[in-house]
């Protein structure tokens, strides 16, 4: 099928909800993704942060073959050896540096995992409230929708469900206030993706810590997109010095399949009765094998590690530019704060060949390649931005025909 029939495919068929660029994606590999007209692009969004052991990793494309020959459907009425394979592996994940996530439910898809993290904190404390953060973002559905701030995803979808309020990361006697005998949970994410990026600061996060261990307060991290290494460290709370009670998986686990996950504490854990909590396709066998293999990968070749080396040596090179003001983020969860509108720098990188994302912040480009970046590939995106920013202003850079995903792109 040719760029234009899929284009006018999607444009009588589809609802009108994600600002595409006109360009067809066929094949992936390593760092690169590649359309049917000849176009290849460096991709250091890895699709929305998903592809975090780079594109078509030959042992994950191996292991969905392999299980696709074997056995598709089976559903949470039966055992199989792909589920448990997951959850021994999700297991050994968190024994390093957060042991007490000793427990999983398997979903399919980020928003679920949220939805099921805040059922579990208000079903284990028997109290109502949910405290979230100012520029959060949890997800689209409509729970997940309750608990997210950034950006435009709330409005005239109301009214929303629960008892939800926000405070001000790093704001203290907001959440000395805001933590009652009602309060159900804290959710947060690490470090903010969607609402730009953003890491709280640690003796904030101390002290959340401390009043949830004193309250009663279930502390939620969402790690949807700072999990499995990205921050430099297996899960973004290790960064911010957290032991969260449940941790929320999803984008990057099943390297594209679609999954989500909850962890959790054994504590936690023992509160959950038979059919309280359930889905169809929740730990299936192809999203099962394929977070099998792509966890394998992250812990074999220390993904964590090479995420903390390379973002250092971009952090470094972006820093030195002087169009680059700030440069915000851990490992290869990065935010370059620019001298001008970072669309325009997006639109002529792509022109260039490479993809990079925006957020709500309008100055932040934001730069979250595959783990399995190397020297060679982060100097090439450093050499393309230099070329890019040496342009009087990007954002001048006329391209029509493509339509850059609004700020919000990352939720997509
Ligand atoms: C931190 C965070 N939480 C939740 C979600 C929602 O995940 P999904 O789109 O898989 O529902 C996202 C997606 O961007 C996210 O970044």
């Amino acid at each position: 099928m040719d760029l234009a029939e899929i284009l006018r495919i999607a444009a009588e068929n589809e609802l009108d909800t994600y600002a595409r660029r006109p360009v067809a994606l066929e094949r992936g590999e390593g760092a690169f993704v590649f359309d049917g007209a000849g176009g290849r692009y460096l991709d250091f969004f890895a699709q929305h942060a998903v592809a975090i052991a780079g594109h078509a990793p030959p042992s994950v494309v191996a292991a969905i073959r392999e299980q696709a020959g074997r056995l598709i459907a089976c559903t949470n009425a039966f055992h199989s050896p792909p589920r448990a394979e997951l959850l021994a592996e999700l297991r050994a994940f968190a024994e390093p540096t957060q042991p007490q996530l000793t427990r999983a439910f398997l979903c399919n898809s980020g928003a679920e995992a949220v939805e099921n993290a805040l059922k579990l904190a208000r079903k284990a404390t028997g109290r109502p409230g949910i405290v979230a953060v100012q520029r959060s973002f949890h997800g689209r559905t409509l729970a997940a929708l309750s608990v997210t701030s950034a950006g435009p995803y709330r409005s005239q979808h109301g009214p929303l469900p629960g008892d939800v309020s926000f405070v001000e990361v790093g704001e203290l006697a907001e959440l000395d206030a805001a933590l009652t005998q009602e309060t159900a949970a804290v959710i947060l994410e690490p470090i903010q993706g969607v609402g730009g990026v953003r890491v709280p600061n640690v003796a904030w996060c101390a002290r959340l810590a401390e009043l949830c261990a004193e309250r009663g307060v279930v502390l939620i991290a969402d790690e949807i997109q700072t999990g499995l290494g990205r921050t430099g460290r297996p899960f973004g709370a290790d960064t911010i010095g957290l032991a969260p009670q449940i941790v929320t998986l999803g984008k990057g686990l099943g390297s594209g399949v679609a999954i989500g996950a909850l962890l959790t504490t054994d504590a936690l854990a023992a509160t959950v009765k038979l059919g309280e909590y359930g889905s169809t396709f929740g730990g299936n066998p192809i999203a099962s094998a394929a977070a099998v293999a792509t966890l394998r990968l992250v812990r074999e070749q220390d993904l964590a590690g090479n995420a903390a080396r390379m973002g250092e040596r971009l952090t470094a090179a972006l820093i030195r530019m002087p169009a680059v003001a700030e440069v915000k983020g851990a490992g290869l969860m990065l935010g370059a704060v620019l001298d001008r509108s970072a669309k325009g720098v997006g639109h002529a990188l792509f022109d260039a060949g490479i993809i990079a994302g925006t957020c709500a912040d309008p100055h932040m480009l934001r730069i979250l390649p595959p783990l399995t970046v190397g020297e060679p590939e982060v100097d090439a995106f450093v050499d393309a931005l230099t070329g890019v920013l040496h342009v009087a202003d990007a954002s001048t850079v006329a391209m029509p025909a493509i339509r850059l995903p609004p700020s919000d792109d990352d939720a997509r």
